[in-house]
This record gives C-alpha cells, sequence and structure tokens, in this order.
C-alpha cells in the first residue's frame, strides 16, 4: 500500500501549485526511460548504471494519465527527457498526447541527438516546437572520449536538420575542467551565423559512481568566454534558469545555467518525475511520493492530487537544503532522475 505522507502540510488544496516559499511549479520535467546510448562521463560509469527493471518503468499510458493530472494542476510546461527519451518506444504518440490535453502544454524535448534523424518530422507533426541538444565537443575525438561512444557526426547533422526545419535550437554544453574547456570560444563561435542557443552547464554531483566532482563555476566560464567576445547580459524570462546574454555581432546568444552553485533556486518552478515514477520537487532531493506504486494500487486522479500537492507542501528553499536532506551523495545518475 502506498502511504499518503503528511496530510497536515500547508500546501493549498486548490488553484496552482505552489510550494511554501510561493513558487509556483508549472513545469514538469518527465524521464520516460534511463536508457541511454551514450555513457557521458559526468552521468554515468563506462559500464553503464544499475537499470529500473522494465516493469518499474512507467507506461506510456500511466505517463498519460499523470500528464492530464498535472495539466490540471497548473502546468503548462512538459519537458521529455531521460536517459535518451528517443530510445524509449512510442515517445512521439506520448508527446502528442499531452500536447492534446484540452489545456494545450508546451512540450519539450532533451535529447542528445543521435536518433533525431529518423524522429525530427514526427517530432514536429507531434507538436514539438524546441530542441535542447546535449553537445559537449565539437571535436569528434573529444565528443569520442567525453561520451565513451561514436556518432558525433549523427549529433551535428541533427543540430543542422533542426535549424533547417525552423524549431527552436537550445546547445546544452556540461563544462568539465581538463576536457572541454578549452572549446568554450569554439562553441560561441556557433551562434555567430546561427539561430540557436548555446547555454554552457557547470557540472552537477550526478555521475551515478559518487566520485568527486570537478566543479567550475558559470563565472568562471564567462571569465574565457569574455577575452574574445563582448557579452551584454539579457533580461531572462521568469523562472528561467539561465543568465543570457548576447554576443555583439552574433545570430544566436548564450547562457550560462549554475546548476551547482544553484543560483536560480529563488525563482524555480520546476518539478520532475523520474524514471521508476518518483515525485521529486527538487533534482537534488529525493523521490518524494512513489506515483507508480500509487498507479498501481488502484488510486484515484483526487489521490494523486493530494500527493503532490503535500509533496509541493513539502518543498525545501533551495537545492542546497534538498542535498542536505537527501543524503544521496552523488550516487545517482542524472539518466534516472531526468537531466
Ligand atoms: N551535470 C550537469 N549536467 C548534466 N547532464 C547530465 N548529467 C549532468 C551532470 N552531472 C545534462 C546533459 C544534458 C541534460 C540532459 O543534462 O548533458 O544536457
Ligand atoms: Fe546519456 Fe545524457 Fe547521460 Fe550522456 S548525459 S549518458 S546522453 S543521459
Amino acid at each position: 500500500m502506498f502511504r499518503l505522507a503528511n496530510d497536515a502540510s500547508p500546501a493549498p488544496m486548490a488553484g496552482p501549485l505552489r510550494d511554501p516559499q510561493g513558487r509556483t511549479l508549472d513545469y514538469l520535467r518527465l524521464a520516460v526511460t534511463d536508457r541511454c546510448n551514450l555513457r557521458c562521463r559526468y552521468c554515468m560509469p563506462s559500464e553503464g548504471i544499475k537499470l529500473v527493471a522494465r516493469q518499474d518503468v512507467l507506461s506510456l499510458e500511466e505517463m498519460q494519465r499523470l500528464g492530464a493530472v498535472f495539466a490540471g494542476l497548473g502546468v503548462r510546461k512538459f519537458r521529455i527527457t531521460g536517459g535518451e527519451p528517443l530510445l524509449r518506444k512510442g515517445v512521439v504518440d506520448l508527446i502528442a498526447g499531452l500536447r492534446r490535453l484540452p489545456t494545450t502544454p508546451d512540450v519539450l524535448l532533451t535529447t542528445n541527438g543521435l536518433l533525431l534523424d529518423a524522429n525530427l518530422s514526427a517530432l514536429e507533426a507531434a507538436g514539438v516546437q524546441r530542441i535542447n541538444l546535449s553537445l559537449d565537443s565539437l571535436d569528434p575525438e573529444n565528443w569520442l572520449r567525453i561520451t565513451r561512444r561514436g556518432g558525433h557526426d549523427k549529433v551535428l547533422r541533427a543540430m543542422d536538420r533542426i535549424l533547417e526545419m525552423g524549431m527552436g535550437l537550445k546547445v546544452n554544453m556540461v563544462v568539465l575542467p581538463g576536457r572541454n574547456e578549452h572549446e568554450i570560444p569554439d562553441f560561441v563561435g556557433l551562434t555567430k551565423d546561427r539561430k540557436l542557443s548555446v547555454r554552457f552547464i557547470e557540472p552537477m554531483p550526478f555521475d551515478g559512481a559518487g566520485l568527486p566532482l570537478k566543479a567550475i563555476s558559470g563565472a568562471e566560464i564567462l571569465a574565457l568566454i569574455q577575452p574574445s567576445y563582448e557579452l551584454e547580459a539579457l533580461e531572462n524570462p521568469e523562472g528561467a534558469v539561465d543568465k543570457l546574454y548576447a554576443v555583439a555581432g552574433h545570430q544566436g546568444n548564450i547562457g550560462v545555467i549554475e546548476g551547482h552553485s544553484r543560483t536560480f533556486c529563488a525563482s524555480c518552478r520546476r518539478l520532475r518525475i523520474d524514471a521508476r515514477g518518483g515525485f521529486r520537487t527538487c533534482l537534488y532531493g529525493k523521490s518524494q511520493v512513489n506515483l507508480r506504486a500509487m498507479l498501481r494500487d488502484g488510486c484515484s486522479d483526487k489521490d494523486l492530487v493530494v500527493a503532490v500537492r503535500s509533496a509541493v507542501g513539502r518543498r525545501l528553499e533551495d537545492g542546497i537544503a534538498a542535498e542536505k536532506d537527501s543524503r544521496l551523495g552523488g550516487l545517482e545518475s542524472m539518466a534516472s532522475i531526468g537531466g
């Protein structure tokens, strides 16, 4: 049996999801699989991670039902992630199904790009307007060292095709000291003639092995860019986690995501469902509710709403507090939490 934890929570039982700090939560990241066709060093060890048993991954029907419940709770934006989401059969149908909800939420995709060629047209038809592409090196050999797998040419081709199709594109580069920080100026160079946004991400302690983190801060990343490029800070949309900058003379722009420094927690609007169907109110925190167990125990939508509101009512003030509370010490992989 599942437990409806802590019914005495201060969460409001109607209206949008709001946490004790008054932040509205209207963005849900859904990890549709923990499988991946790459082995990025900062995400998992070379032998991979201990995978979630097939039967413990949510079915597409279960995800669609949760999507409807969360849309009813005011979620306006879904991000489909993983692992590599395009490894999950039927993911395009799920995206189309979420788009068809009465509130027509935005549905976005984060992918490593290896399987994009075969899927791009279907994704566009399903209503994906924008893609986040993970790309940590422009040099095929360095990319191979970081991801431990082949296919760099496919990712570069995917980048061009996304732009040709007129879809929005963000390129996410995790900055790894000693491995790819020398490529940062080349990544800024990508924005010269391309209308895309390159986001430089601080590495975070989710490598699935608990290795010591080689950290680099957003300020250090900017310091590597400024000698070569003139930057101008841009206004950020509410709830955005990136600090955006225009680059003088460039069509695209750049951003820095201080995911390890956690400078944006005060305006964070994100929720997550991990690859096991765990509901997480912070990337750094533990799963708060086992939604899979609830669904399979035959719960009602009302039960789900009560459990979600209760977890939101217990949301801690930031990722530092959530990390202290979780004590998992980097043993989790981003592939199972949902990147
Ligand atoms: N630190 C920072 N970013 C990470 N990602 C995966 N693991 C980490 C980590 N440990 C990023 C991926 C991708 C997105 C899914 O999350 O590179 O851009
Ligand atoms: Fe796969 Fe993304 Fe993890 Fe790389 S970072 S191994 S692409 S899930």
